[in-house]
């Protein structure tokens, strides 16, 4: 992996987090996102420009027609001026044009009304009356809603008046087009929707189990799905393989060594009490017990003791846990209260997690006389504080004293010490479990000792 590489981004990896933040976050609502914008981009285009060509030419020739049916009547009028109320005209524009014509004398065109802010028919219309007829008009496409009024000034006083019905002249009923194309896209999406389901669900089964993993929980997974997240699923089995052959051969290993050092241990305890005793041989003998304390103590640790030693993560009662600590500490002397918020019901590795607090709540009884015990599982997370009223670690060696045999107490009293295990082993359960501990200072004055973890 190049790390550097990381801090290069060019502009187009930039563009792209930005779009990223607005994206939703879910695999399954991005590939939607990736199959529906697409399509409703295109359908949009062609909608638009099939529309727009295909209003603007069907009206243009609808409006045409009309406009060539007026020019005929004005030529027949014309023609025939016998005929000056013109009532066989009308008859015959409203049989066979289904035009309403009338001629007005005595008057001339009205002022020019509003234009309508956006229509393709006036405009079409108005271009097909001058084209056509070329004489003084006036248009009335707004009011009436179902007619189209055209006044045509013939001469000095007299204006034929032709009422249309607009069906005639624009073309109104191609949503039929619409409907269709929506009704389709909306049964094809569905059917990429479920497909997408199925091909989305391997992937979030095999994040969970690498999930689990993670906390130490055993859940089942069977790789499903398309070729390649199969193969993430075998390679991830095959790790998770490689992982708990390694624990097994680890545990294998350090029970062997414990077994053949305390044979050695015993023999020479075993020795020593068969010596003449004097002072050299109880300072041997400290010295032996001193060893193998600490021989004992470096072997739980190197098991992972209660880390992952073969117990699985199952719902564990945390108010029996902690009232079993609380009455530990009180049968050594110490004021403990216990407060619990929450569902006391939490998942984790009910050993792993007894030794975790007891090594804390044993360090604060060793530092302290008084001990608050507080948990709080409103959430998915368990929080978890120890504190106690003792003399506390100073900030620069808040984290020194997770180290693997570190202690202070070797500078305060070195009698009552133990052999620095305890937060190392505490912390390594914490993580083992998809969590932490951290150390601040109590409200009490002493050490508050924090434990999150998911449960
Ligand atoms: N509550 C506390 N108040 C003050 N100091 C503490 C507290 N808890 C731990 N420490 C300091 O941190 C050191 C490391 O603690 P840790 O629990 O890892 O080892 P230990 O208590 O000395 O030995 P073990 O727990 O293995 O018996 C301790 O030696 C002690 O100095
Ligand atoms: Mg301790």
């Amino acid at each position: 992996m190049k790390i550097g590489a990381a801090l290069h981004y060019t502009p187009l990896d930039r563009g792209m987090r930005w779009l990223g933040r607005f994206l939703p976050k879910g695999l399954y609502a991005r590939a939607l996102i990736i199959i529906i914008a697409p399509v409703i981009l295109l359908q949009s285009v062609v909608a638009y420009v099939f529309m727009e060509r295909h209003y603007e030419l069907v009206t243009r020739r609808l409006s045409s027609a009309v406009t060539a049916d007026i020019a005929a009547l004005i030529q027949i009028y014309e023609s025939y001026p016998q005929d000056r109320e013109a009532t066989t005209l009308t008859r015959i524009a409203s049989e066979s044009l289904q035009l309403d014509v009338d001629i007005l004398h005595n008057t001339d065109l009205p002022p020019p009304g509003p234009k309508p802010f956006f229509s393709v028919l006036d405009e079409t219309l108005s271009n097909e009356l001058r084209r056509q007829i070329d004489r003084p008009y006036w248009l009335d496409t707004v009011g009436r809603s179902n007619y189209v009024e055209v006044r045509i000034k013939l001469n000095q006083d007299t204006v034929m008046r032709v009422l249309a019905r607009r069906s005639q002249a624009y073309a109104s009923n191609s949503h039929i087009f619409l409907v269709w194309m929506g009704g389709s896209s909306f049964v094809l999406l569905g059917i990429a929707i479920l497909f997408l389901r199925n091909q989305i669900r391997p992937i979030l089964r095999l994040a969970e189990a690498a999930e689990a993993l993670g906390k130490g929980r055993e859940i089942e997974f069977r790789p499903r799905g398309a070729r390649e997240v199969r193969q993430a699923g075998h390679a991830f089995l095959e790790m998770k393989r490689r992982i708990e052959r390694n624990m097994e051969q680890r545990t294998t290993m350090l029970n062997g060594v414990s077994h053949d050092l305390r044979t050695i241990l015993t023999r020479f305890k075993l020795s020593l009490a068969l010596m003449q005793q004097g002072p050299e041989i109880e300072d041997l003998k400290r010295d032996v017990d001193e060893m193998s304390r600490m021989l004992e103590g470096y072997l739980a640790f190197a098991r992972g003791e209660g880390g992952d030693a073969g117990e699985t993560a199952c719902e564990t009662d945390l108010r029996q846990l902690l009232e079993e600590a609380q009455s530990d500490a009180e049968r050594q002397g110490h004021v403990t209260e216990l407060d619990i918020v929450g569902d006391p019901i939490i998942t984790v590795r009910p050993d792993a997690f007894r030794r975790l607090l007891f090594n804390l709540v044993s360090n604060a009884a060793r530092h302290g006389d008084r001990i608050e015990i507080s948990a709080n599982h409103e959430t998915r997370w368990l929080t978890l504080h120890v504190d106690d009223d003792g003399p506390g670690i100073p900030a620069d060696l808040r984290e020194e004293v997770f180290k693997p045999f570190v202690r202070l107490d070797e500078a305060r009293n070195q009698d009552e010490g133990g052999s620095g295990l305890g937060l190392a082993i505490a912390r390594d359960i914490a993580r083992s479990h998809g969590g932490d501990i951290s150390l601040t200072e109590s409200p009490l004055g002493g050490l508050r000792a924090t434990v999150r973890l998911p449960a």
